[in-house]
């Protein structure tokens, strides 16, 4: 059931492209968002596709990927925001790949060993959450 503040129109989609998209999101129980960092934030892109579902996204599980020249930091931390609008849990656990030292001329993907650890933490951490989440949306 959606928010009273949202519209009854919600979720009535009329372009094909919608439709697929949320079909897409509605079929998946967990997400791992993968994202660079834009002005301090996420990219424009990635919020409008946030922006134009929101039932599909309820009461899922979400862990993050982030890479910039302050690992993407600052970006994770507005997504967040935006997810917990959109109930999605987000696990604590992330993984911040540094520009700077964890890839080779900023190009060539070569991460630092560390990340290994914390990649298996938090996709242990959506494992369980995606899982637990399932309960809510019988
Ligand atoms: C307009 C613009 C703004 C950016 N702002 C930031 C920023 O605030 N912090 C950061 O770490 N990197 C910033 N970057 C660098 C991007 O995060 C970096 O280029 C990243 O590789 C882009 O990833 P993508 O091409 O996969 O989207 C910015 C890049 C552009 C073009």
């Amino acid at each position: 059931m959606l928010d009273e503040a949202y519209p009854a129109s919600f979720g009535q989609y009329s372009n094909e492209h919608t439709k697929a998209w949320a079909e897409k999101i509605k079929s998946l129980d967990a997400f791992i968002f993968v994202n660079g960092e834009y002005n301090h934030s996420i990219p424009g892109a990635l919020k409008n596709a946030l922006d134009y579902l929101y039932a599909e996204w309820n009461n899922k599980a979400a862990g993050f990927v982030s890479y910039g020249s302050a690992s993407g930091a600052r970006a994770v931390e507005h997504l967040r925001l935006v997810l917990s609008e959109l109930q999605v849990a987000h696990v604590r656990a992330q993984v911040l790949l540094s520009l700077f030292t964890d890839f080779e001329n900023f190009s060539v993907f070569k991460p630092a060993p560390m990340h290994s650890d914390n990649l298996k933490t938090m996709l242990d951490q959506l494992n369980s959450w995606g899982n637990a989440l399932k309960t809510l949306r019988k």
